[in-house]
């Protein structure tokens, strides 16, 4: 077999090979490293993963591309499977009042906040979000990130500005080589129109965007802004509940900041991932152990809303629940697409250990995308996502925090990404 791009010469080669599920408890440490590994790749798949060289019946013409890993590290292409990609304008004059100690909930109560991105989005053309989204995205694929899942959400009542994110995600997913997986995320706040009439909006969005939205085609999940002040247990469930008739797959924002049981509610209906859950109670965490729901940690936001409480992500491996890390990039509570640093973070933070951070940002997150069959480890006949990484080993990624660690990223077979040498 001709082969169009070899990866050689990989001191470790991170494979995480193994079942195409969420991984749990010790799976989680298994990362299917190869000493002295090999990568060889046709058209967008990898066709053979081993150590040393290639066998016979690879060949290799003047036309295969040669990566020479000069002893450094690959690993899956990162999966940040939470995202806000697509907004209008920032939210830095809030810092200030951050660091007063002003909380993000009173921010929002205040009609600023999400409220205040969602004007800056209701007023900016497809054109200026698609730019803006799209330089957020370059800076994701020098990180290594290959695949992003990206919200709608600050259009609110507005429903043009909703379809307008969501049509921006689907052009990045054709345009960019980051695949882009869009979520509808209509119930991210009450308008301040509705303030007293909450149950107005909630219906629009049951009736009326919902149906529009899996009609169109606009979105694979649905998410909710799950919170004390915002949607309750029983909006939320209803909301969820309407998706998954039309066929939008649930996530949740789910005991953000207060208890509020979301992790239970994640767990009764069955969504994919509950995400964020630095407040989820023992019984949530064993609900959704029960129940496969993934733990989608965004430890950037809480070190961001310097609550100083983290999700217990300790505890939830222990219990059998799988975790997945992402950004959550976003305006107001995280505002970065630096998914090495969040890694670094969950192994800070969280006391997770690298080879747990990892499974965690490729195989998990892939599988909170529901795209575990497709991505998220470097197998025969998964999608060729790799990221080569200077570095002799992941450890170091975690270590040496805050830069960029990336030498190539190859997305769909191809070299999407080199860094500058
Ligand atoms: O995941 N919590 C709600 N949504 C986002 C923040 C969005 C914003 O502040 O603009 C989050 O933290
Ligand atoms: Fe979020």
């Amino acid at each position: 077999m001709k082969v169009d791009l070899v990866i050689k010469n990989i001191k470790s080669l991170y494979t995480l090979k193994g079942p195409n599920r969420p991984r749990i408890k010790d799976e989680m440490k298994e990362v299917g490293l190869i000493e002295n590994g090999i990568v060889a790749i046709k058209n967008d798949k990898i066709v053979y993963v081993g150590e040393g060289e290639l066998p016979e019946d690879f060949e290799t013409t003047k036309d295969t591309k040669v990566i020479d890993a000069k002893g450094k590290t690959v690993i899956p292409g990162l999966v940040d499977s939470h995202t806000h990609l697509v907004h209008g304008g920032s939210r830095e004059n809030e810092l200030s009042m951050k660091l007063k100690g002003a909380k993000y909930l009173e921010i929002l109560e205040a009609g600023g906040g999400i409220h205040s991105t969602v004007k800056a989005t209701r007023n900016a053309s497809f054109s200026e979000l698609y730019e803006q989204a799209k330089k957020s995205l370059n800076i994701m694929l020098s990180f290594g990130v290959t695949t992003v899942e990206a919200k709608s959400g600050y259009g609110l009542d507005d429903f043009d500005t909703e379809v307008k994110q969501m049509e921006v995600a689907r052009k990045l997913n054709e345009d960019h080589p980051v695949d882009v997986v869009s979520t509808f995320m209509g119930a991210h706040a009450i308008p301040p129109e509705f303030k007293d009439k909450p149950r107005r909006f909630i219906d629009m969005i049951i009736n009326e965007m919902i149906p529009e939205v899996a009609s169109r085609g606009l979105a694979k999940f649905c998410d909710v802004f799950c919170e004390k002040g915002v949607f309750s247990i029983e909006e939320s469930k209803e909301i969820l509940e309407a998706g998954i008739k039309y066929g939008l797959l649930p996530k949740m924002h789910a005991d953000e900041i207060e208890p509020i049981g979301g992790a239970e509610l994640a767990a009764e209906i069955g969504c994919i991932s509950a995400d964020h859950l630095v407040a989820a109670s023992d019984k949530g965490i064993e609900m959704m152990a029960e129940k496969g729901v993934i733990a989608n940690l965004l430890p950037g936001t809480s070190f961001y809303l310097q609550s100083g409480k983290h999700a217990r992500a300790r505890q939830m491996i222990e219990k059998g629940v799988a975790v997945s890390l992402s950004t959550d990039y976003n305006p107001g509570s995280c505002p970065t697409e630096n998914m090495q640093l969040v890694m670094s973070f969950a192994s800070l933070i969280y006391k997770m250990t690298p080879e747990e951070v990892l499974t965690a940002s490729t195989i998990n997150g892939a599988a909170s995308l529901k795209l575990e069959e497709e991505i998220g480890s470097i197998e025969k006949g998964k999608k060729a996502d790799l990221v080569v990484l200077d570095s002799p080993n992941f450890e170091y990624i975690i270590y040496h925090f805050g830069i960029n660690h990336t030498l190539y990223v190859v997305k769909n077979g191809k070299i999407a990404y080199q860094a500058f040498s």
